[in-house]
C-alpha cells in the first residue's frame, strides 16, 4: 500500500475529506508548520502521527525547506499532498519530490494563481469557478494537471459562499486524485501533462450542476 504524508496549514477539511475517503493508502503523518492549525487536532482524531515544523524557527526558506524534507523523509511517502499548506516553496524542495508531490488549488488553473480567488473570480465577472488538482512544479500553482471541477457562480454570491462551494468539490476531488495515484493510474508525459492509464479521463472533470434557486 502506497504511503502518503500530508502537508497543512489550518483548518485541514481537504486533509479529512481524505481521512475519511477510505483510500488504498497509509496516511503516514500529518505535517503543519503551525502549531495551532485546527486540522492537528482532527489528524489525532483519526490516530494519525502529528508532525509541527515551524517555519518562525528557521532562518530563512532553504533551512526550513530542509527541516520540512528531513520529517517527510523519515516518514518514507510515495506521495506527498499538499491540502492548504501555505508556504512557498524552494527548487531544491520541489525537485526533490518532483513526480510525487500534489497541491489542490482553489480555481480552475491557470486563472487565478496565487490568493484571494473567490473574490478575484468575482471581480472578474466569471461565470465558471472551481479548484484543480496538480502536480507541484517550481511556478507559483502551475504544473501538470490531474483534475478540475467546475461550479457555477450566481449573481448574489459572495466570495465566502462561493468558497464554500468551491470546498465542497475540493472535497471530492482531492481524494478522487489520491485515489488514481495511489492506484499507479496517473503518468506524467514528457511535455508536462498528466496521462491516465485507465479509464480515469470521464472523472478528471467535474461539473457541479446550477442549483434551482
Ligand atoms: C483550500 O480551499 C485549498 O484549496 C486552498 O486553501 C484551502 C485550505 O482549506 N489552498 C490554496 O489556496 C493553495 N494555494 P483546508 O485547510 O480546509 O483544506
Amino acid at each position: 500500500m502506497k504511503r502518503i504524508v500530508i502537508l497543512i496549514s489550518g483548518r485541514g477539511s481537504n486533509m479529512q475529506a481524505v481521512l475519511e475517503a477510505n483510500l488504498p493508502v497509509k496516511v503516514a503523518a500529518v505535517i503543519s508548520n503551525k502549531a495551532d492549525a485546527p486540522g492537528l487536532e482532527t489528524a489525532r482524531r483519526h490516530g494519525v502521527e502529528t508532525v509541527v515544523v515551524d517555519h518562525r524557527g528557521h532562518d530563512g526558506r532553504e533551512a526550513f525547506d530542509a527541516a520540512l524534507a528531513r520529517q517527510i523523509d523519515s516518514h518514507a511517502p510515495d506521495l506527498v499532498v499538499l491540502a492548504g499548506f501555505m508556504r512557498i516553496l524552494t527548487p531544491g524542495f520541489v525537485e526533490h519530490y518532483a513526480g510525487r508531490l500534489i497541491n489542490i488549488h482553489p480555481s480552475l488553473l491557470p486563472a487565478f494563481t496565487g490568493l484571494d480567488t473567490h473574490a478575484r473570480a468575482l471581480a472578474e465577472g466569471v461565470k465558471l469557478h472551481g479548484c484543480t488538482v496538480h502536480f507541484v512544479t517550481n511556478e507559483l500553482d502551475r504544473g501538470p494537471i490531474v483534475a478540475q471541477a467546475a461550479v457555477p457562480v450566481l449573481a448574489d454570491d459572495t466570495p465566502e459562499t462561493l468558497a464554500a462551494r468551491v470546498l465542497a468539490q475540493e472535497h471530492r476531488l482531492y481524494p478522487q486524485a489520491i485515489r488514481w495515484f495511489a492506484e499507479d493510474k496517473l503518468a506524467l508525459t514528457s511535455d508536462g501533462k498528466v496521462r491516465f492509464l485507465g479509464p480515469c479521463d470521464a472523472d478528471s472533470v467535474l461539473i457541479s450542476p446550477r442549483e434551482k434557486p
